[in-house]
């Protein structure tokens, strides 16, 4: 079941050890996870919103009752990868283990079809008690993960089975429940994508078809697998990935700024990005009358991964992407790669309409190793892993 996004409910119930989600909700963010807390009402008497909304840095409600036209709790359900309930009181586990939904966090309990892991945290009685084992036991038979507390001292003297467990161990075992991919954690990825513009005047540009598609796909990607992405992005009319800082930019120049502020701390530098490669010498202030639409006048842009190249570290990896029109000539695209200072190249036949726009592509992926790999037509979002895969290699 491997998940395919890392948003998450992190639904707290109302035990002493609420706190200790705290923690667990900052592992969570740090291993990619955009998270939405959903507390139940009798948790606020030891956490409150406040907390929750300032570290999640997302507004917090308890109440079903809130913006009912929204649908609030199937919209939460539909848009969650994982949920998460920690602690999960003997009372949660007993209304989800007989259906029953009374509450913002239990509707959405009931309405979602994505994995729900549970960390339960109660006193050893209440943990032992056999209603809350056949509960336990119910719950498991239904697929859901219910995480063995771990046995120590509890809030007063008393002794056993039912401590919050480790956060550690609650991450260890939720990766593996939901087949979590995290080999780009704490890797800096930096992707453009989409086609630059250059204005003529105020409603005429110089662009290219760049549907930003590929570009997404890798940034989309890169996020799945616990990565920091940045996404500059040029003229995409694609929505908004949620846990990726976007920075919109139409220029070729502009796109430039973004990236001399952004390209030092990469780790990845995927340029996706298809750049106008000049811009009208003059931009008219006033749209220009056919009379005197007849020339334009251009000077070159730089070139903006050959001008980051300079500047590189030798730690960052640098993969270009050449689209092409008419045959794949490899000798040339190596040629343009090591010219331009990437350590890999995407090259692809774009002629006839076909990849720009589409879901799919095909291409040649070289390496300034020498190596090429011929890639058939497949999904932009596999292709995404599979030169995500590649720069990760040679990132070491
Ligand atoms: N590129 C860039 N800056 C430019 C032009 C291109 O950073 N001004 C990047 C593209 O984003 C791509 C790679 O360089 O990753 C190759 O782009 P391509 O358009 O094939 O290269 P050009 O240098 O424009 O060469 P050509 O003469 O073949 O158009």
């Amino acid at each position: 079941m491997t998940l395919l996004g890392r948003e998450l409910i992190l639904g707290v119930g109302g035990g002493i050890s609420a706190y200790k989600s705290a923690e667990l909700l900052r592992r969570l963010q740090d291993i990619g996870f955009g998270v939405t807390v959903i507390p139940t009402r009798a948790s606020l008497n030891f956490v409150g919103t406040a907390t929750w909304e300032a570290l999640s840095g997302r507004p917090v409600t308890e109440n079903l009752w809130n913006n009912v036209h929204e649908v609030p709790h199937i919209r939460a359900a539909r848009s969650a990868n994982l949920i998460v309930v920690a602690p999960a009181t003997a009372d949660l586990l007993a209304k989800v283990a007989a259906g029953l939904a009374d509450d913002f966090l239990t509707n959405v309990l009931s309405a979602t079809t994505s994995p729900v892991v549970f960390v339960p945290a109660m006193h050893p009685e209440m943990w032992a008690n056999p209603a809350t084992m056949k509960n336990v036991a119910v719950l498991r038979e239904r697929g859901y993960l219910v995480i063995e507390p771990d046995e120590g001292r509890m809030t007063g003297d008393d002794f056993g089975i039912g401590r919050y467990p480790e956060v550690n161990r609650i991450i260890s075992e939720l990766s593996t429940y939901a087949e979590l991919k995290s080999d780009l954690l704490g890797k800096k990825i930096l992707v453009t994508a989409g086609g630059t513009r250059e204005a003529i005047d105020p409603v005429r540009y110089i662009g290219n078809h760049s549907s930003g598609k590929q570009g997404y796909a890798i940034a989309k990607a890169a996020r799945n697998r616990g990565a920091q992405v940045v996404l500059i992005s040029a003229n995409s009319n694609l929505p908004d990935l949620a846990g990726i800082e976007t920075i919109s930019v139409t220029s070729t120049l502009q796109m430039q700024e973004a990236l001399n502020s952004r390209f030092p701390e990469c780790d990845l530098f995927f340029m996706a990005a298809a750049v106008a490669d000049a811009r009208p010498i003059e931009v008219a202030s006033e749209k220009l009358k056919k009379g005197s639409f007849n020339r334009i006048e251009l000077e070159t842009n730089p070139d903006l991964i050959f001008e980051l190249s300079k500047s590189r570290r030798s730690s960052q990896i640098l993969i270009a992407f050449a689209a092409e029109t008419g045959e794949m000539d490899i000798a040339a695209a190596k040629i343009k790669m090591s010219s331009k200072g990437a350590d890999l190249l995407f090259l692809n036949d774009v002629s006839n309409g076909s990849i720009f726009g589409s879901d799919k592509t095909a291409g040649i992926l070289i390496d300034s190793n020498g190596a090429v790999l011929e890639c058939a037509q497949q999904e932009k979002d596999t292709l995404a892993d599979l030169l995500l895969d590649q720069a990760l290699t040679k990132l070491g």
